[in-house]
């Protein structure tokens, strides 16, 4: 999604400016874009690239504007097309006001349509540029500044965080913040402003988290901030330790790459982390050892990988707890009839603990008063301040849009998180939860071990073979279905190729018409016996058809074996972790096939890491 990053201080803005959004360009980086108010001309300059920052980079070698106030922006295009036009900073009629956005304002249409009627005349097709002529507009009505900023977040509907740099004034910037977030770092004698903390990390680490509906003026050493009616809030400033160092290749030809191999070790963080937060738990997930015992069922929600991660831990819910899950799709869960149920938890899944459409569905659920937790890899997250407890997956930063370590810890705290909730109800013993955590680490060391007994084949054959396939056909069944579809998107996202998903029972039921040598179809093998009977028939069915097999399977599953044309063997590990056990690798292989490709992995086309728009 779109980044926005400032600065006001002391030194010059535009080298601060463009490294934090080069910190955060993996969000989104369809343009960029910075305007500073310079101190020569006391006037804003300006420049705006298409593309990725490095475009905007070039742009200051001709023309290097600079001044002690700038801000910045990377994009993902929500409205207008992708270009210069459309790059943010936006501005008002006279170019004294500046403003970069990320998120949505939906009543766009109308606002403009006004003011395009009161003679403002408009540069662009999005959505921000409004935002700009409106407050043109109110400073001239208002008679005072604050009264100008009210009046404007009253008007405003959707979700925005912006800053605005105005040449009128010099000293200040303004900072307003609904749903979408925003955070300032506190230095000495400057301030540094982002839509998260990953832009200023390293330069400070007292962080003021703008709370939900309001706004900040704020100069080089003070902060005024206010709800959306104008009183005056509270500063509660935060001390925050964000590592950069966590932030860099390590080496790697791509982020990606880093954090499949880093995968074993967020394992072992995560497992050891919530071991040792084990006697708590209840206290962090902010329920109580009662309710838990009382617990009915288990609703999980989340997108994307996260909504992977959530289908294949349902299995684990009902069948070590033995309660019923459920899991929803965040994107539709507000749109569907919802039944008010006693004695239910309601989890948010999320890598980042930003994606709007996860965010708004636990909002949904806050405002029924129904208990709330979230799972997440990033602390400092929106989801943690607003869900009734948390729990934090110990990935480390996940900086690849693809998500790979966030998904195997996700994985592993919800395997986890369902012993412990079957301890707490007495189905299982204490010595049951430690031999899960033992197992957890047993599939870590599985799951890198796999990566490097194939890598070298993978890396010179089969990524080769395997990348002038035009599409591809994934089946599972059981957890393997949801591992399935998660391959799927993996390899949509990074590698480009058209790949669909199915349950292998319904093969039968109308995907089989597509089986031909030039469709691949991968299937993930089970340990349970049913399950790997089934799944072997679906083989056989696919291999009569003269269909190319790419099998994961298990150690000693000879028949399915013999059936493929490329196999993975995997080692056996607890049946319901067989996902776990395999992610590794099929991650490795699937960044292989894109590699091969050229693709742009590590921030693939069209799409952004953390989606904060619905
Ligand atoms: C985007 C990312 C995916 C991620 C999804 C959900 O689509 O590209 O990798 O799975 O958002 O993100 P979250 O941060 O909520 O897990």
């Amino acid at each position: 999604m779109c980044s926005v990053v400032g600065y006001i201080g002391k030194n010059y803005s535009r080298a601060f400016v463009m490294e934090g959004l080069a910190r955060l360009e993996y969000r989104g980086y369809d343009s960029a874009g910075f305007a500073c108010l310079s101190p020569e001309s006391h006037r804003l300059l300006y420049a705006k690239a298409e593309g990725r920052l490095s475009n905007l980079a070039k742009k200051f070698e001709q023309t290097p504007i600079d001044g002690h106030l700038g801000i910045g922006h990377t994009r993902w295009s929500t409205h207008g097309v992708s270009s210069e036009n459309n790059a943010h900073p936006h501005f008002d009629c006279e170019k004294r006001i500046s403003v970069v956005h990320n998120g949505i304002i939906e009543n766009h249409h109308e606002l403009k349509s006004k003011l395009q009627a009161g003679d403002h005349v408009f540069y662009s097709d999005t959505d921000t540029e409004i935002v700009a002529h409106l407050f043109e507009s109110l400073l001239l009505t208002h008679q005072t500044f604050k009264g100008a900023i009210v009046d404007l977040v009253s008007q405003l509907e959707g979700a925005y965080a912006f800053l605005v740099l105005m040449q009128d004034f010099p000293d200040q910037m303004l900072l307003v913040r609904k749903r979408s977030p925003l955070c300032i770092g506190i230095g000495d004698d400057e301030m540094f402003l982002g839509s998260d903390l990953l832009g200023f990390a390293g330069r400070t680490d007292k962080v003021l988290f703008l709370p939900d509906e309001s706004f900040a003026i704020v100069t080089r050493d003070t902060i005024q901030l206010y709800d959306f009616k104008g009183a005056s809030l509270p500063l509660n400033v935060q001390t925050v330790d964000v590592r950069w160092m966590d932030f860099e290749k390590q080496g790697h030809e791509h982020y990606m790459l880093k954090e499949i191999l880093e995968q074993k070790r967020a394992i072992h963080d995560t497992v050891g982390f919530l071991h040792g937060a084990s006697g708590q738990i209840w206290d962090l997930l902010g329920v109580s050892s009662d309710f838990i015992k009382q617990l009915h069922k288990i609703n999980l929600m989340g997108c994307g990988t996260s909504w992977h991660a959530a289908r294949i831990a349902q299995f684990f819910f009902e069948e070590i707890c033995l309660m019923p899950a459920r899991v929803h799709l965040a994107s539709e869960f507000r749109f569907m009839p919802f039944f008010t149920e006693t004695n239910t938890w309601y989890i948010a899944i999320s890598q980042s603990g930003e994606t709007a459409d996860t965010l708004e569905a636990l909002r949904m659920i806050n405002s029924m008063k129904l208990p709330t937790a979230t799972l997440t890899n990033v602390a400092s997250s929106t989801m943690v301040r607003e869900a009734g407890g948390f729990l934090l997956t110990q990935a480390g930063p996940e900086v690849a849009v693809a998500s790979t370590k966030a998904f195997s810890t996700q994985l592993t705290a919800l395997y986890w998180l369902a012993h412990r909730i079957a301890l707490e109800k007495g189905i299982i013993s204490e010595s049951d939860l430690g031999r899960a955590e033992e197992d957890l680490l047993v599939v870590a060391e599985v799951l890198e071990n796999t990566i490097e007994n194939y890598k070298f084949d993978i890396a010179n054959k089969w990524a080769k073979q395997y990348a002038h396939y035009k599409r591809a056909i994934f089946l599972g069944r059981h957890t393997s279905y949801p591992f399935a579809m998660e391959s799927a998107l993996k390899l949509k996202e990074i590698a480009y190729i058209f790949s669909q998903c199915y349950p292998a029972g319904e093969l039968k039921h109308g995907p089989l018409a597509l089986v031909d040598a030039e469709t691949p179809i991968f299937l993930f093998s089970h340990q349970d016996e049913l399950i790997y009977q089934k799944l072997l028939s679906n083989a056989q069915e696919v291999k009569a058809r003269g269909g190319h097999l790419i099998i994961f399977a298990f150690d000693g599953q000879t028949e399915l074996i013999e059936l493929a044309n490329l196999v993975f063997v995997i080692p056996r590990v607890k049946p319901l972790l067989g996902p776990l056990a395999m992610t590794g690798l099929m991650q490795f292989f699937v960044y292989s096939i894109a590699k091969e490709l050229g693709c742009a992995i590590d921030k693939p086309r069209n799409l952004a890491k953390s989606v904060t728009v619905e």
